[in-house]
């Protein structure tokens, strides 16, 4: 059974996890959210090489995953490349998804929805230059939504307001992008509320399908059947009240998060 580690600030990389056990219902998971340093996407590029590695390298000595997926893209447009020099195993990044949107948008004009980190980078300006070309694209570096998806798995209500208040300059279907890639692993667990705000003239792209079927090659892929009394150990960097937090994740195989001291 192969052991597959899914790494994010927080819970949007559960979107991730969410995609990948579908197409590998029986592999051996482990959750890590840094919720210690959460948010991502406004860290020093420096301090969240130097972080990731931390914790991949602890999760590496303790419990030796096959492969380890960055379900975040703040960090898997910087750290990669310094992850894969410092540890001999299979990483999977999660980017923004700009190629598939950049085939499926008929105006030509394509949204970025993702954190500040994320948006300023250098690994996202070349997917554009590599992707991209002939397109229009428009970039909305966020926070406050990663908070708004953050809060909504902890329970709390939504705030449409504030996330109307980010997007509103896409409200207006003449000029607006047609397709709108969810470039932060937070964002897909706001499609509904995205979709209210917005209207119907978007569509969304988001890379979970695509993580699963990378994660499911490089294992070679799973078993059919899922064996439902499996459950996957979470981690944390930080110890909160997580009553509905464990909820949540109990229902999606997980257990309940187990703080690390790192
Ligand atoms: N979910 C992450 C991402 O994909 C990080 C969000 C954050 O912590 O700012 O970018």
């Amino acid at each position: 059974m192969s052991k597959i580690l899914i790494f994010d600030s927080g819970v949007g990389g559960i979107s991730i996890y969410k995609a990948i056990k579908e197409q590998l219902p029986n592999a051996d998971y482990l959750y890590l959210f840094d919720n210690a340093y959460f948010p991502y996407g406004e860290l020093e590029p420096e301090f969240l090489i130097e972080r990731v590695c931390q914790l991949i390298g602890y999760m590496y000595e303790k419990h030796k995953p096959d492969l380890v997926v960055i379900a975040c893209n703040s960090a898997s447009t910087l750290v990669l490349p310094a992850l894969r020099q410092r540890f001999p195993i299979a990483f999977v990044g999660v980017v923004p998804a700009i190629k598939p949107a950049a085939l499926q948008s008929k105006k030509k004009k394509i949204g970025l929805l993702a954190t500040p980190g994320t948006v300023s980078r250098e690994y996202t300006q070349l997917l554009v230059n590599d992707h991209a070309q002939g397109c229009e694209i428009d970039m909305i570096g966020t926070t406050s939504l990663v908070l708004q998806a953050e809060n909504k798995l902890y329970g709390h209500t939504v705030d449409l307001d504030a996330i109307s208040n980010v997007v509103s300059k896409w409200q207006d279907p003449d000029n607006s992008p047609d397709v709108v890639v969810l470039g932060c692993t937070h964002f897909p667990l706001l499609v509904n509320e995205l979709e209210e705000v917005l209207g119907e003239h978007i569509q969304f792209i988001d890379s979970g399908m695509a993580i699963a079927s990378r994660v499911k090659d490089i294992l070679g892929g799973g078993d059919a059947v899922a064996d439902h009394g499996h459950t996957g150990k979470a981690f944390c960097t930080k110890t909160q009240a997580q009553k509905k937090l464990t909820l949540l994740f109990n229902e999606i195989g997980l257990s309940q998060p187990l703080y690390i001291d790192v």
